[in-house]
């Protein structure tokens, strides 16, 4: 038998349909590199005023967030090529790019999930009774929570997320730097975006006060439905916008 005649049998289906493995379909896109893309927002810009004003949301979303995306296709259309070639080289000077611009399209599509019109139900915590019982377990209260969250948030040197997530020893609150995103196994239940883009043309210097007025636009269901969820789950708005 010749090695150099045998070629594989071709698939009676699509790699996007495969029925051997449901759990791929829409999750697998037949083109080489998947582009991603900026997902809708679940409210209009201006749904979050007077906590977050429509023009921050606007650049945040549509600018911002759309550059990550356009930085994050062009970096794995080079990977993907310096894979064809075997450039291992171009490979690892790609990988930066591929964490920083993946990580803020991982972070931005988790945060505006996580928020919610202030006069929306979804922004009470009542509507999170489950990670409100958790939360007065660890921190007290609500309010306790809060407070140790924001002082986390207004301890970021330079440009970074607050998150509280859900590992195997319970709830913690961490932050990262810069677009690392929260991909170790912990669950990521509420993402604050600390870059200054998040907040300045609306609050200036005043951290303190955007970090005291996003608690009223948290989307505590989204929260809820996190916490109950593990880490894939999560990330499902992602894997629904390849
Ligand atoms: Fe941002």
């Amino acid at each position: 038998m010749s090695v150099g005649t045998y070629s594989l049998p071709a698939l009676p289906y699509a790699y996007n349909v495969c029925p051997a493995f449901p759990a791929l379909q829409g999750l697998v896109n037949p083109e080489p590199v998947a582009p991603w893309i900026l997902p809708d927002l679940p409210y209009s810009y201006d749904a979050l005023e007077p906590s977050i004003s429509a023009q921050i949301m606007e650049l945040h979303h549509s600018k911002h967030h759309q550059t990550y995306v356009n930085n994050l296709n062009n970096a794995l259309k080079s990977y993907s090529t310096a894979t064809s070639s075997n450039d291992i080289a171009q490979q690892i000077s790609l990988q930066a790019a591929i964490r920083f611009n993946g990580g803020g399209h991982i972070n931005h599509s988790l945060f505006w999930q996580n928020l919610a019109p202030a006069t929306s139900p979804d922004a009470n915590p009542d509507s999170a009774p489950g990670l409100v019982e958790a939360i007065n377990k660890t921190w007290g209260s609500v309010d306790g929570f809060q407070g140790t969250f924001n002082k986390a948030l207004l301890g970021i040197q330079g440009s970074g997320w607050g998150w509280l997530v859900k590992d195997a020893h319970g709830l913690r609150i961490i932050t990262t730097k810069d677009q690392d995103p929260v991909v170790g196994g912990e669950v990521p239940i509420i993402g604050i975006d600390m870059w200054e883009h998040a907040y300045y043309l609306q609050y200036l210097n005043g951290k303190a006060a955007y970090v005291e007025n996003i608690w009223k636009v948290i989307n505590w269901k989204t929260a809820e439905a996190r916490f109950h969820g593990g880490a894939a789950d999560a990330f499902k708005v992602l894997k629904a916008s390849i």
